[in-house]
């Protein structure tokens, strides 16, 4: 299964979700491909925010190497599924991908672990470390919450 996790500008919020989500991934053997974007491309080629990197390496997790790049039309054909960190994002998702939009692909990130509840998760990029450090958590949650819906569903993808 091939999974995109998407924000706005791939520097803050995504980048935790894949360095989590990666490693949880490997922890429970699933072969799962998971990789992050940005809807508005302002800081394509950049390294994660230092905080974000800060607090995933607190977490035992290492996200330097990961970079930046936008979201294209054609993510919407190579992955299986693809999670929005926010409503506004999904909006530009739409915008992005026109014709190619299959709204069965794309959800909200914490769409699994709170379910119908349209909840977002906030975006920390003019916050302090105690957002990061939250949003660490809230994401952390959320990524177990993704590997307990779609783990045993795996089939249905591969
Ligand atoms: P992210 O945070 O979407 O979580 O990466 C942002 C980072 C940069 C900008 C917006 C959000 N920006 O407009 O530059």
């Amino acid at each position: 299964m091939d999974i995109l996790i998407v924000c706005l500008g791939n520097i803050c919020r995504s980048p935790i979700a894949e360095g989590i989500l990666k490693d949880k991934v490997e922890k429970e053997g699933l072969n799962w491909i998971v990789e992050s974007a940005g809807t508005n491309g302002f800081h394509d080629g950049e390294h994660p925010h230092q905080l974000s990197t800060k607090i995933c390496l607190q977490n035992g997790i290492d996200i330097s190497s990961q970079r930046s790049r936008k979201f294209i039309k054609k993510d919407l054909l190579e992955y299986d599924l693809i999670f929005a960190m926010a409503n506004d994002v999904i909006f530009d998702i739409q915008r992005i991908a026109q014709d190619e939009y299959r709204e069965e692909k794309v959800q909200l990130f914490l769409e699994p672990l709170y379910p119908g509840k349209l909840q977002n998760v906030p975006d920390p990029w003019y916050g302090t470390e105690k957002d990061f450090v939250e949003v660490y958590a809230l994401i952390d949650k959320a990524c177990d919450a993704i590997i307990n819906q779609y783990a045993n569903h795996q089939k249905q993808f591969s």
